[in-house]
């Protein structure tokens, strides 16, 4: 019932929830993209695989929009985000960024890993700076960007130190402001928060919050935490398995930040719970019975 009332609620626009004008936009040279994915009969199976991984996915996310894609190990989560980063070609169907189809990797979408991946030579300005390196941003914007993803990661004392020398949260907020500082109109995390303690999660889902709150990027983000996908989507996609498919959307309309005490958020938590385990029987029995 309560998913039916969240469902009927209005949508909460980005713009609405934008309280602050952003420095962070006056710093970049080129007009914000609107950031609007759409993907249509998305399908993809990898070679020797008896189902597919990714199989007729229909999914518009809206500029702005935070949405969340949780479901059984082996889903096709990941192959979903790797599709959309272009680092894999899909069989069938189409994915469009902003009307413009994706066939390889670009700037308008950046990943962020459950491993961080920076580099471990560079200090954390440097890895932030890397890719504005790469595209040629000259040096004094390089470091007005670098210095306001620092503030924004709440690290602005930390630049200069080296990889090692942070903790695990800190280098998963490198890892975000990297992505970040290039700009890109659509941010795609693959369970970055998955390695970090229960503590530092909580931290960095406010900060990813802040940080989504201010920059009004598009996010498209996988996890298998229930609790951080109630926490931070707009929308929970919930994926069935061989085939990976869509089983089932939950549009939450709660307001942000949302008050984890209270009984529509637990209501919320119970019911994905609830549809993954019944997606993980549902799997397990069709495997029992050879399918
Ligand atoms: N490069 C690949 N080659 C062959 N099969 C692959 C490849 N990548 C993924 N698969 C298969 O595609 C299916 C979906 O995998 P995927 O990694 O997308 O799942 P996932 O939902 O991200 O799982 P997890 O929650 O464990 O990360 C699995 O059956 C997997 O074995
Ligand atoms: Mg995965």
């Amino acid at each position: 019932m309560i998913v039916q009332q969240l469902e009927r609620a209005a949508p909460v626009t980005t713009a609405k929830r934008i309280a602050k004008p952003v420095e962070w936009g006056a710093l970049h040279t080129a007009p914000p993209k609107p950031g609007r994915l759409v993907l249509r009969n998305l399908s993809k199976r990898f070679a020797d695989s008896k189902h597919a991984a990714i199989e007729d996915i229909d999914l518009t996310c809206e500029s702005g929009e935070f949405v969340v894609v949780v479901g059984p190990s082996g889903c096709g989560k990941s192959t979903l985000l790797n599709l959309v980063a272009g680092m894999i070609r899909c069989d069938r169907g189409d994915i469009l960024l902003d009307d413009k189809p994706i066939t390889e990797p670009g700037p308008d979408r950046a990943m962020v890993f459950q491993e961080h991946g920076l580099f471990p030579w560079l200090t954390a300005e440097q890895n932030i700076e890397f890719g504005l390196k790469m595209t040629g941003v000259p040096a004094r914007q390089r470091r007005q960007l670098v210095d306001a993803a620092l503030r924004m990661i709440h690290l602005p004392h930390s630049g200069h130190k080296l990889i090692h020398q942070l903790s695990g949260g800190m280098r998963q907020r490198v890892a975000i402001a990297r992505a970040l500082v290039l700009n890109p109109a659509v941010l795609l995390m693959d369970e970055p928060f998955a390695s970090l303690d229960a503590q530092t999660r909580t931290l960095l889902h406010e900060q990813v919050q802040e940080l989504w709150l201010q920059t009004g990027k598009t996010i498209l983000f996988v996890t298998h935490s229930v609790g951080e996908a109630v926490r931070l989507a707009d929308r929970i996609i919930v994926l069935h398995s061989n085939p990976g498919r869509i089983r089932r959307e939950f549009k939450i309309a709660l307001p942000h930040p949302r008050d984890f005490d209270s009984p529509e958020v637990g209501d919320l938590i119970r019911m994905v719970r609830k549809e993954i385990e019944d997606e993980v029987n549902r799997a397990n029995a069709e495997q029992i019975n050879g399918q």
